[in-house]
């Protein structure tokens, strides 16, 4: 146990989610409700493939129909979306002057659909006022957010992140408002994610995890959260690649995204999820998931010597017999990267087209946009230039 500090912690849950194999059939108790209360427009959003390849669109369309709520469906959320993709949506949707917005995809789609449920009710602002100005308002259209990946736990926390292309900038951007006001996670609209999105946004999942439970905000619940969510990440990850058709691990993979999503809504991330926001912003081809595991070594080995007690406990099922001695740091960090070499990830940002030419790039990048205010401020240490260029470096 970690000795009692006088703190006050944030303990939050600000989305009725359903959970489970055959949560979707909970969508018509949704529409109904929304419907006794005069909201029958909807925006729906959605991305290129995956609400019909998931089988989430079969299942959603006829109970639109069947509860007569008239819609206009966006399609043009892309991987890392940027601000205009969300001001091209609210554009497309507005004619219709929807009273709720639904959201079927994964994180992109539905941190998008976030800030579409914001735009729409305050129509003087733009996405990047939000981003830029950090404008996020206080109120929100009803967002139903049915979730189509086991990663960025979206579904259940109030943050969402775009990319600011101009700029060359992916921030963050939190409000009360951007809770979902109901979340679906049905492990069976999962079944047809491709291997390396499996992965990459179970160890998105795990990032979560990790940051949240040692971030300067953390606490026993967080931490709590944490030690389930990555037991169950690494006894299902390998498992759900190999069984792909199994609902189980892809069930036990979804609740522990669910669980990351939570315990960064409370504890917030630190370092290496802004250090991976610069990572994607410079290259908007690279997953988030993969660019956090690409990092996540040399963050290890950062933070073990400030945590140890807290992160020996947690990591106990990747790395057996920790004793929670800061001198772990760098056995814990080896054998975190020889789980990722087993789960068939690649060391080194040289793998996701990064050189030691581009780290004088990455710091501009990274002091541009994120400074040492905010996430960064938030990690077990100090943190100055010198220890994210040498995470960059590490990590190469
Ligand atoms: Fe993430």
């Amino acid at each position: 146990m970690i000795p009692l500090k006088e703190e006050i912690h944030e303990i939050r849950c600000g989305t009725l989610d359903y959970f489970g194999p055959g949560a979707i059939e909970k969508l018509p108790f949704i529409l109904k409700k929304f419907r006794s209360t005069g909201l029958s427009k909807a925006a729906v959003i959605t991305g290129r493939n995956a609400y019909r390849k998931s089988g989430a669109w079969d299942r959603i369309l006829p109970v639109l129909e069947e509860e007569k709520i008239e819609f206009i469906h966006y399609d043009g959320i892309r991987p890392n979306p940027t601000v205009e993709q969300v001001d091209d949506a609210v554009r497309t949707v507005k004619p219709l002057k929807p009273e709720f917005v639904m959201a079927i995809g994964g994180g992109s789609v539905l941190d998008s659909s976030k800030l579409v449920a914001l735009l729409l009710l305050h129509p003087s602002l733009k996405a990047r006022d939000i981003f830029i100005n950090r404008e996020a308002p206080g109120s929100s259209l009803p967002l139903v957010a049915v979730n189509l990946t086991h990663g960025t736990g979206s579904e259940v926390d109030r943050y969402a992140v775009a990319t600011v292309p101009d700029e060359r900038k992916k921030v963050g951007a939190s409000s009360d408002a951007m809770y979902p006001r109901y979340a679906i996670d049905d492990p069976e609209l999962m079944l047809s994610l491709p291997p390396d999105e499996v992965l990459h946004t179970s160890l998105d999942a795990f990032n979560h995890l990790i940051e949240a439970a040692t971030s300067t905000l953390s606490s026993p619940y967080t931490r709590m959260i944490a030690r389930e969510g990555v037991k169950v990440i690494h006894k299902y990850l390998l498992r759900a690649i190999e069984s792909p058709d199994e609902t189980e691990p892809r069930y036990y993979l979804l609740y522990a995204s669910i669980l990351g999503g939570i315990a960064i809504d409370c504890s917030v991330v630190h370092l290496t999820h802004p250090l991976e926001h610069v990572l994607s912003a410079l290259r908007p081809g690279l997953s988030h998931g993969l660019g956090l595991c690409l990092l996540l070594p040399a963050v290890i080995r950062t933070i073990y010597p400030h945590v140890p007690e807290v992160l020996s406990e947690i990591l106990k099922p990747v790395v057996p017999g920790l004793e929670g001695r800061p001198e772990e740091a760098e056995d814990v960090a080896d054998a975190i990267r020889e789980w990722m070499d087993e789960l068939g990830i690649r060391p080194g940002l040289r793998h996701a087209g990064f050189s030691e030419d581009d780290i004088p790039e990455i710091m501009k990048t990274f002091l541009l946009a994120q400074g040492y205010r905010g996430s960064v401020s938030l990690a077990p240490l100090p943190v100055d230039d010198g220890i994210i260029e040498k995470i960059y470096r590490d990590s190469l």
